[in-house]
């Protein structure tokens, strides 16, 4: 990361869903990047951690009900927002009512709100679920086919759009990329098709073995937190004159099958066991890519994965395997 933000205020930030998988440890690296007061964690229904809550402001935020934006924004006198509260993918299949509910409407009133108070900077997350079953799956291209089959990819999709609507119609800066699964040992993630890549690190070290949903060879694009931390804030904090898209930046590190993770994972834990029963979930990760083609944002922002396969493996155990010698996990 750059040492010194560029933007010409200094920010004052909202993050929604502070207290998600991202959210919680995106919400403390910009504490300790721009100060602890210019950061308000916003939730909704999920409990913050006491760490979260008391590090900074923290607030609560039903991003489908504008007024409940305004009043944080206005309290606090935000000009960026971090805006992550979302319904994922597996969940959005069981509930996409309010998958597009959340997802649509509370991205429109982040925007509107981002338009009317001419704020400095918006952040929305894309993700790979915005491809479907006719996007090209190996090193998938920045620009291709987008026909998601599910209502999170439908919504991101529109996401996208809506985004790019708002920066060439009113100048609303907003910014976002494609997550591929994010791998963590904060929060563990909730109701996504990749998560299987994080429970299984959880299993694997309180009962050495796990039951995955999704098929053995299935193999999906991934990154580590501190990357995704980092790719995030980067993007952010680039001069708006290098970028040559807005929401939409493909963003890769690494991709692997729950084979080739349960090998890695055996090469410190070789007494894992692994069995393979995919759910409605295999559906979801046989219409995604294998591998993501992440040169725009190579060059724009100077985008570069520190992690790879291995050296996640490592510290996830060694992050995970200390919290449970203290009885935490
Ligand atoms: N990790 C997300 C999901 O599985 C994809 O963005 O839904």
């Amino acid at each position: 990361m750059s040492q010194t933000p560029t933007t010409a205020r200094s920010p004052r930030i909202l993050v929604t869903g502070s207290v998600g998988q991202i959210g919680s440890e995106l919400t403390p690296a910009l504490r300790l990047r721009y100060g602890s007061q210019n950061v308000v964690a916003a939730g909704h229904r999920t409990p913050p951690s006491p760490a979260l809550r008391d590090a900074g402001p923290f607030e609560i935020i039903d991003c489908s009900h504008k007024n409940s934006l305004e009043a944080v924004v206005d309290k606090y006198d935000i000009n960026t927002i971090y805006h992550l509260a979302a319904i994922l993918s597996a969940a959005g299949e069981k509930n996409p009512q309010a998958a597009w509910d959340v997802n649509i409407n509370g991205l429109y009133n982040v925007l509107e709100v981002a338009r009317e108070r001419k704020l400095d900077r918006v952040f929305c997350p894309s993700s790979i679920a915005a491809f479907g079953p006719q996007t090209p799956r190996d090193n998938t291209p920045q620009e291709t086919v987008l026909r998601p089959r599910t209502m999170y990819g439908v919504t991101k999709v529109a996401g996208e759009l809506l985004c790019d609507y708002y920066f060439q119609r009113f100048g609303v800066d907003v910014r976002g990329v494609r997550y591929p699964g994010i791998i963590s040992s904060e929060t563990a993630p909730g109701g996504g098709t990749t998560d299987y890549a994080v429970h299984i690190f959880y299993e694997a070290i309180k009962f050495k073995r796990y039951n995955c949903f999704l098929r053995e060879d299935s193999v999906l694009p991934m990154m580590y937190m501190p990357d995704c931390i980092k790719a995030t804030i980067d993007l952010m904090e680039a001069d708006v004159s290098c970028l040559t898209r807005h929401s939409d930046y493909n963003l890769a590190a690494f991709s692997f099958s729950p084979t080739e993770l349960v090998a890695e994972i055996h090469k410190h834990l070789p007494e894992l066991a692994c069995t393979y029963n995919p759910d409605f979930r295999q559906k979801i990760a046989d219409s995604w890519p294998r591998s993501i083609d992440d040169s725009a944002a190579r060059r724009d922002w100077g985008w570069r994965p520190d992690y790879d396969l291995a050296g996640m493996v490592k510290d996830m155990l060694d992050k995970l395997g200390q919290r449970h010698a203290l009885g935490k996990l």
